[in-house]
């Protein structure tokens, strides 16, 4: 990735400077992709802090953790006021607030940034997510913009993000949304392969119509590739794959800071345990062999039954895709409250629209909503998505049920339905779970008939006494 944006940037005129602690690396891409170009090497930091002009911007692409600390603490000697460091990896949020206090501390400016598309994405365009010193942007607006891909309208896909780590958070959220998106199109071709009985081709054929639509995005489009490669002999290459999921930690902290911020993400926390339980693969084999005969036979469809119900999945796919969207949204404004940062959520979905792994064109809709109302408190109450999730919702009940029936595991698509039917629900039974609180530890209670604030308690039994606990919430 690092070399790929090297490259983009000498392509759009910018003079760069490389250096990798394995030198026959850089050597080896000094002499191939990067033969001929305004790129040159440095074998020692020190080189490389000599040869830039001030204020140096000096940006790391190196593995998140340990690595990024050690090359600062490599650079901070080398550096003058007003330098720049750029962390363009997937870094903690918390670790990038750290960073940039230090080096705020040492008269140097420091830029934690969300960097999404993958290899291919850093040589023709990434979307770019910088957060950090707010100094330093004015500095690197020209170059991070040039270097971005563009969205249809053609505004660049980088954005000023805010201070401190929030553009890693904005990068932690974009991937987390990702494995929300990857897992609905998973259950999608679970469904399709399974309760539909549909060939390689034929699924092939379904995304590719999907993504002609209000589906279009890039993770559909390359699904329909993948299902279309077959292996040397033949036969679909993704049966040869073991359905054993990677992660590499960016969903798994989203669930954590959801869960310490009390924000209900439901459609990533089941995404990243469908990877958790998917890992799990000889533990489920072993479960299979005593309880995998409990699937009940696939029914027997004639082809119209079976479009019916795939038109059912494409809403309920979207469906589920909206409420995710809704959720991801709805972390950010929570972290934007709590670390203090100003987020403007429209920009965030602006920079999504091109160039990142969930590029679609879905992201168009979520900017013009945050557009029209910038305080618009969650996507599902914008008056588009609205009616989209009203016309969807009797498909998405349908094909929750029908996963449900067929013993296929739908996770993401069923927890995100739960999610929607409590979310416009105006009343839910925590009536019951407070009365139950208050029972048995004297949690106390609110009233629907007094103000919000004043607690009661009631002696249910005549024996636990009057006196109630501390009204606090986590
Ligand atoms: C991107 C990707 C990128 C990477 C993820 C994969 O935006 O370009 O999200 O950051 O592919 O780190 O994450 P997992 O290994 O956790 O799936």
């Amino acid at each position: 990735m690092g070399q790929n944006l090297v490259l983009n940037m000498s392509d759009r005129g910018y003079s760069v400077a490389v250096h990798n602690r394995t030198v026959s690396k850089m050597r080896d891409f000094l002499q191939g992709p990067a033969a001929g170009r305004s790129i040159s090497g440095a074998e020692t930091l020190e080189e490389l802090v000599g040869r830039l002009a001030s204020p140096r911007k000096i940006m790391l692409m190196v593995k998140a953790g340990e690595t990024v600390d050690t090359y600062i603490e490599g650079l901070l000697p080398l550096l003058e006021k007003g330098d720049i460091i750029i962390d363009g990896g997937n870094s903690h949020y918390p670790d990038t607030e750290r960073r940039t206090a230090l080096l705020e501390s040492r008269g140097l400016l420091y830029i934690g940034t969300g960097v999404s598309g993958g290899e291919e994405g850093a040589r023709r365009g990434p979307s770019i997510m910088p957060g950090g010193s707010s100094a330093a942007w004015p500095a690197l607006k020209h170059l991070f913009q040039a270097i971005s891909a563009r969205a249809a309208d053609g505004t660049p896909c980088c954005d000023w993000v805010g201070s401190g780590g929030s553009g890693h958070y904005v990068k932690m959220v974009h991937n987390a949304i990702e494995y929300g998106d990857m897992q609905l199109i998973s259950e999608a071709y679970h469904i399709m392969r399974t309760l539909l009985g549909m060939r390689y081709d034929e699924m092939a054929r379904a995304f590719d119509s999907w993504n002609q639509g209000r589906l279009e995005s890039y993770l559909i489009e390359i699904t329909a590739a993948i299902l279309r490669t077959r292996d040397d002999d033949g036969s679909p290459l993704a049966e040869k794959i073991l359905d054993a999921a990677g992660q590499k930690g960016t969903g798994k902290w989203t669930v954590v800071d959801a869960a310490h911020l009390g924000v209900p993400v439901t459609l990533i926390a089941e995404a990243v345990f469908a990877r958790s339980l998917s890992a799990r693969t000889e533990e489920r084999q072993r479960a299979s062999a005593i309880l995998g005969d409990l699937s009940p036979a696939p029914p027997d469809l004639d082809e119209a039954e079976k479009a019916r119900i795939l038109e059912d999945l494409e809403a309920a796919v979207y469906a589920a895709k909206i409420t995710s969207y809704a959720q991801g949204f709805m972390l950010i404004r929570e972290a934007a409250r709590e670390y203090s940062w100003e987020i403007d959520y429209g920009a965030v979905a602006a920079m999504w629209r091109g160039g990142c792994i969930i590029r679609s064109a879905f992201l168009e809709d979520i900017t013009a909503a945050f557009r029209e109302k910038q305080d618009l408190e969650s996507l599902l109450q914008a008056p588009f998505f609205a009616k989209i999730m009203r016309d969807a919702l009797p498909s998405w009940r349908r094909t929750a049920v029908r996963a449900i029936e067929g013993g296929l595991p739908a996770p993401a698509l069923s927890s995100a339905l739960s999610f929607f039917e409590g979310y416009r629900s105006n009343r839910l039974p925590a009536n019951l779970l407070q009365a139950q609180r208050d029972y048995f530890g004297a949690h106390t209670y609110e009233r629907v008939d007094r103000p919000r604030g004043e607690f009661f308690h009631t002696n249910w039994t005549g024996t636990g006494g009057d006196v109630a606990s501390g009204t606090y919430n986590a």
